[in-house]
């Protein structure tokens, strides 16, 4: 039977790149979303040749991510590989978004990835074998005004990254950190930073930073940071977000 690789928030951008990659490897697919395009995500990746399957829901809940977690487990298959991808930004001063804005991004960013980690680690341990990746971010490396709580939910996936690798280094599962810069993808948009000169500018190749993540995952390595780019053509230098971000004004959302 084919190894069984999870990916969540994996009907587009990162999250579906990498699901595409694993797919051509010959892993068959547990994938998540919050809308309805994760059924279309499945017919394209079904298309690859391995099995697909599909589960909604809102990662920002705790049935969400448990739900997601039971459908992958109720497979009756190891999980071999488990990318914990899902994460939204949030563009704007702090002292103007919602709080409840602010609490959805700790929700998916922090919580989540904490709880679907948790069922992971206590499935793959048992089993000697299995491999993470947190998907975290440059943001996690630097000051991001006007991403203010954001970047350092990123921190957080990064230093928890770091520290269960640690301790599960005899174990037989590897965590690997991936920490993208900017990336071509809809995240920005979808942050509320449309306007934004971070959107704006010059953008990572999503399926390099897809291609390079799963290279990482595979070798097991620690961490992945885009600066350390193998084509480096390909790439807006990982210290181009910097400035863009510590000029805090050109983030604030117009309109
Ligand atoms: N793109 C960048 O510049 C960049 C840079 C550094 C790090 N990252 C990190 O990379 C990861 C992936 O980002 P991306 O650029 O691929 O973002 P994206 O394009 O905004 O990701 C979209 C995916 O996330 C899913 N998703 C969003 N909210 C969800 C929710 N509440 N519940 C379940 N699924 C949800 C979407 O499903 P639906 O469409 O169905 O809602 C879709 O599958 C994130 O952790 C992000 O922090 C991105």
């Amino acid at each position: 039977m084919s190894k069984l690789a999870m990916i969540s928030g994996s009907s587009s951008g990162i999250g579906f790149e990498i699901a595409r990659i694993l797919g051509g490897m010959g892993y068959d697919l547990a994938i998540s979303g919050a809308s309805d395009k994760i059924h279309d995500a499945k017919t394209e990746l079904e298309k690859i040749g391995v099995a697909v399957y599909a589960f909604q829901a809102d990662a920002a809940t705790y049935d969400g991510v448990e739900g997601f977690w039971q459908f992958t487990k109720d497979l009756g298959r190891n999980v071999d590989i488990a990318v914990l991808n899902v994460g939204i930004g949030l563009g704007g001063a702090f002292v103007d978004n919602r709080l409840e804005d602010d609490f959805r991004v700790i929700a998916i960013n922090i919580s989540g990835t904490v709880h679907l980690a948790k069922r992971v680690v206590q499935h793959m341990v048992p089993n000697k074998a299995g491999r993470i990746m947190i998907v975290s971010s440059l943001s996690a490396t630097t000051p991001t005004p006007y991403e203010t709580v954001y970047g350092p939910s990123k921190a957080f996936g990064f230093m928890f990254s770091e520290s269960l690798r640690e301790e599960l280094r005899d174990t037989g599962v590897s965590v690997t950190a991936l920490l993208p810069g900017a990336t071509n993808t809809r995240f920005h948009k979808n942050a509320g930073m449309a306007t934004s000169k971070i959107d704006h500018g010059a953008k990572n190749d999503l399926h390099v930073v897809a291609q390079q993540g799963v290279d990482a995952l595979m070798q097991s390595e620690d961490s992945l940071r885009h600066s350390r780019s193998r084509s480096p053509k390909s790439y807006s230098t990982a210290s181009t977000t910097v400035p863009h971000r510590l000029d805090g004004p050109d983030l604030r959302i117009s309109g």
